[in-house]
This record gives structure tokens, C-alpha cells and sequence, in this order.
């Protein structure tokens, strides 16, 4: 009897979390040459939870949602990527990048409502040289997804998320980025006229935003959390098309607005132009749990959802000041949530078995390089790549990841390499956000 009873104690923590949880991430581990639009040769499972691809290698959709998606490229030396990010037959969003005798980063991200059966893919633009870089220590190509509201989450107030781009050129003054193609709007706190997301339901948000500059033009855009700013993408290249992006954990309040703005002071010009499937500019956010701000204290703290967003808002340089440690220390908190993430150390700790969603992001210092590899314990897992020989050059990547209790992230930055970091407290272009997708009980 005393059997039974635990079986069905372990089927039921079972169904409850880790059945509910879809994640995964896939990244190139060898160099690929693709070119005839061809979906991306993923050849590492970094993580797969319930999470079903085609043989062609198309994530299906099994449980109706909300998703949220992440792909990050690196070119080969003096070469391109260019990349599509479907829907079923949709063409959804781009990533680009090139720089002249030198490798180049994209990335972006999209939130979108599926259904059952939907297929997701990253495929190589038709009949295009692409120049893709991979080595089982250099993961720069990755591909992510997760579930982050099930449809069948019960309060329709949790459910808040968007996702817009941009489908014309835009010249900015330090003004406001008006994204005017909206992909999903969940809550409708979205403005497609004014650019501003108002924040209907309180609580913590997962926020991200890139782009890409016009041909020979700079990209240089600020988030902004109602007047206060948050943290930057910057990106320009003579003679090419620079890209970059950001993410935000931020704690909003009922009225709070979020948006993205041009650098103050600076002429900034962002490339869009859906006529020719050239969608690059996106912004995008979700409602990770919401706020514990008056709720009942039986609902406790099982709500408060471990959570943190940090970023750098000084010069670092990894070659000159001899530091004793390899991880990037950071010195800006946005959010802490359980104190999840040591400060001193750059050290996140799980203290909850679950499965978690990391995003990072840097910018180099003037010409030089910036590599910063994301390990799960001392285990390798991606990284981003960033250098120009006459400028700043940003990267980015993303990584779900399944931890158990005490198993630490964080990121490394090669001391004593090449690494240097450009930041300033109005310049924040380094960043490293994690949350706790969902719990494993069993
Ligand atoms: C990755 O997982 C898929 C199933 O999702 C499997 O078909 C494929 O062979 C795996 N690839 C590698 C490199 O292990
Ligand atoms: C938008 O920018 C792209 C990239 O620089 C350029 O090729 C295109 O001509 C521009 N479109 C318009 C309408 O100005
Ligand atoms: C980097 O080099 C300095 C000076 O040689 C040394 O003191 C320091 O321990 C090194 N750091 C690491 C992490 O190897």
C-alpha cells in the first residue's frame, strides 16, 4: 500500500512540471557552407526537452502556447550569414552578418502563439553563399525555444507577451523606435502607434530587442524602462550591415512603460523592409510570473520565480589588469530574484531542480575582440564573438538548460586572451539574464 501511494505521488509531480516543460537548444559544432537555402545542420543537442523536431529538422509544436525563439550566427572569416526564421510557409524574421576580413555576429529573437502541429526552422536565405562557423568548442550558431505560457495556463491575466518589427527604413534622433508589425500581442499592451508597451499586468518580464543597421550606417538603440534607461545595442560597419541586440529581466508595475529609443545626440538609422522579407528589428517581451506585489500571502512562494538581469557598466580588459578570475563580474543589477546570481563571483546558483533560459550579450572595446563562453558547471556550452579593427563589435547567444539543485552558470570571458569589454553607466551593451522556465519535482 505504502508503494502504491508514493508511485502515484511521483506520476502526479511528474504531470504536474517537468511533462509541462518544452525547451531546447541546438547549435553547430563544424563549420557549414550552405547554399541553397538549406534549414541549418544543427550537429549538437545541447538540450531537448519534449521538445520534437521533423527529420528535416523542423521544431513541431505538440502543446499549444505561447514560444519564444532565439537564433545566433557567426560567419567565417571574411564571409556571410544570412538567415530566415519560418513559421509553417511564413517567412517570419532575419538575421545578417558580415564584416569586411573579419567574422560577424547576428542573432534575434520572436515570441509567437502556436498551435499544435506549427513548425519552426532557421533556414539559410535561397541561393546564398553562407559562410557558417562552428568547432565543438566554438558554438556560436545556435538555435532555442521554449514554452513560456502554456495555453492551458489558467488565469488569462498571466498570459502577456509580444512580440513586433520594423517593415520600413527608420532614421532616429534619439527618438522612439515605432515597430509597426506586430507578430503577437497577448494582453494588447503593445502600441503600434506610439512604440510603447504598457504594462497591464504586474510582474517580472523577459524583455529583448535587435537589430540591424542600414548599409554603412550605425545602429544605436537604448531601452528604456518609463525614464529610466536599462541598457543599449550598438552596432556600425563601414561599407556593411552591423547587428546587435539586448535583453532585460525587468520587475514592472501596473502603468510602467517600456520602449526602445535611438541614442540621444546620435543619427541612427535601422534597417526594415518587409516588401523583401528583410524584417531584422524586433522587440519583444513576456510575462514570466506575475508579481507577488499584494498577493495573498497562502499563494507564497512558489510565484517568485528565481530570476536575474545584470550587466557591466564599466571598461573591462581581460589582457591588462591580470584579474585572478575568468568570469565576468558584473556590476549592475536590474533583478535578483532569490538572490540567484552572486555578484562577487558571477556566479548563478540554482537552487531549484528545473529547467532555465539564459541570454548574454557583449560589446567589444575599440578594436579589439570580445569571446565569452557560457559553461553549466565546468561544462562548455556556446558562445558569442565579437571584433572590429576599426570600431566596436557586439555578439549574442542564448541557452536553455536543464539544472539540478547547487549546479552554477556563468559566464567566462578567456583572461589573459584578447577579451575587452566596452561599458559606462549610460553604455551598458554586456548583459547575462536567467530565469527558472519550470520546475522539475521528480
Ligand atoms: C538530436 O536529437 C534529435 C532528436 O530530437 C536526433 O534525431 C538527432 O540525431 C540528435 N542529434 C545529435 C547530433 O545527437
Ligand atoms: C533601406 O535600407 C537598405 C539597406 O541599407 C537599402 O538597401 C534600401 O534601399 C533602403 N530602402 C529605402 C526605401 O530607402
Ligand atoms: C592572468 O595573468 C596574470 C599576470 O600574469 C596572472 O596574475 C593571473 O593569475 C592570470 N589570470 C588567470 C585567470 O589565469
Amino acid at each position: 500500500m505504502m508503494l502504491l501511494v508514493i508511485c502515484l505521488a511521483v506520476f502526479i509531480a511528474t504531470v504536474d512540471s517537468a511533462n509541462d516543460a518544452v525547451a531546447f537548444t541546438k547549435g553547430l559544432a563544424s563549420h557549414s557552407h550552405l547554399t541553397k537555402g538549406e534549414i541549418i545542420p544543427f550537429d549538437r543537442n545541447i538540450t531537448i526537452i519534449n521538445a520534437v523536431f521533423t527529420s528535416d529538422g523542423k521544431f513541431q509544436v505538440q502543446t499549444p502556447g505561447i514560444y519564444s525563439f532565439h537564433f545566433h550566427a557567426l560567419s567565417r572569416n571574411d564571409e556571410e550569414i544570412w538567415m530566415d526564421l519560418y513559421k509553417n510557409k511564413e517567412y517570419i524574421v532575419s538575421i545578417y552578418a558580415s564584416t569586411y576580413n573579419d567574422w560577424a555576429d547576428g542573432g534575434n529573437t520572436v515570441i509567437l502563439e502556436l498551435q499544435k502541429g506549427d513548425l519552426i526552422f532557421v533556414k539559410a536565405v535561397d541561393d546564398y553563399n553562407n559562410w557558417i562557423y562552428g568547432a565543438a568548442d566554438e558554438v556560436y550558431t545556435t538555435f532555442s525555444g521554449e514554452l513560456v505560457v502554456p495555453e492551458t495556463t489558467a488565469a488569462s491575466s498571466d498570459k502577456v507577451a509580444f512580440c513586433v518589427s520594423l517593415t520600413h527604413n527608420m532614421t532616429l534622433n534619439g527618438d522612439r523606435v515605432i515597430y509597426d508589425k506586430i507578430f503577437t500581442n497577448v494582453g494588447n499592451g503593445y502600441n503600434a502607434n506610439t512604440g510603447v508597451f504598457t504594462v497591464s499586468v504586474p510582474g517580472l518580464y523577459m524583455i529583448h530587442y535587435h537589430a540591424l543597421a542600414e548599409l554603412g550606417e550605425t545602429m544605436w538603440l537604448d531601452l528604456y524602462h518609463n525614464d529610466k534607461y536599462i541598457n543599449s545595442a550598438f552596432g556600425a560597419a563601414p561599407s556593411t550591415y552591423a547587428d546587435h541586440g539586448n535583453s532585460a529581466i525587468l520587475d514592472l508595475h501596473a502603468g510602467d512603460k517600456v520602449s526602445v529609443n535611438g541614442k540621444p545626440g546620435n543619427t541612427v538609422i535601422i534597417y526594415g523592409d518587409a516588401s523583401d522579407e528583410q524584417l531584422y528589428a524586433t522587440f519583444s517581451a513576456f510575462l514570466i510570473s506575475p508579481a507577488l506585489h499584494g498577493a495573498p500571502a497562502s499563494v507564497g512562494t512558489n510565484r517568485q520565480v528565481p530570476a536575474f538581469s545584470v550587466g557591466l557598466t564599466r571598461d573591462v580588459d581581460s589582457t591588462q589588469t591580470g584579474l585572478a578570475t575568468n568570469n565576468v563580474i558584473f556590476d549592475r543589477v536590474w533583478t535578483n530574484q532569490g538572490g540567484v546570481f552572486n555578484m562577487a563571483t558571477g556566479v548563478f546558483t540554482a537552487k531549484i531542480h528545473g529547467v532555465y533560459v539564459f541570454h548574454y550579450h557583449a560589446l567589444s572595446d575599440k578594436n579589439t575582440e570580445v569571446l565569452i563562453d557560457l559553461y553549466h558547471k565546468d561544462q562548455y556550452i556556446d558562445s558569442l564573438y565579437g571584433h572590429h579593427t576599426n570600431g566596436w563589435a557586439g555578439g549574442s547567444n542564448s541557452a536553455t538548460l536543464e539544472l539540478s539543485v547547487d549546479d552554477t552558470v556563468h559566464l567566462d570571458m578567456a583572461v589573459n586572451t584578447t577579451t575587452a569589454m566596452s561599458g559606462d553607466p549610460n553604455d551598458i551593451y554586456t548583459t547575462f539574464s536567467g530565469y527558472l522556465l519550470s520546475p522539475i519535482t521528480n
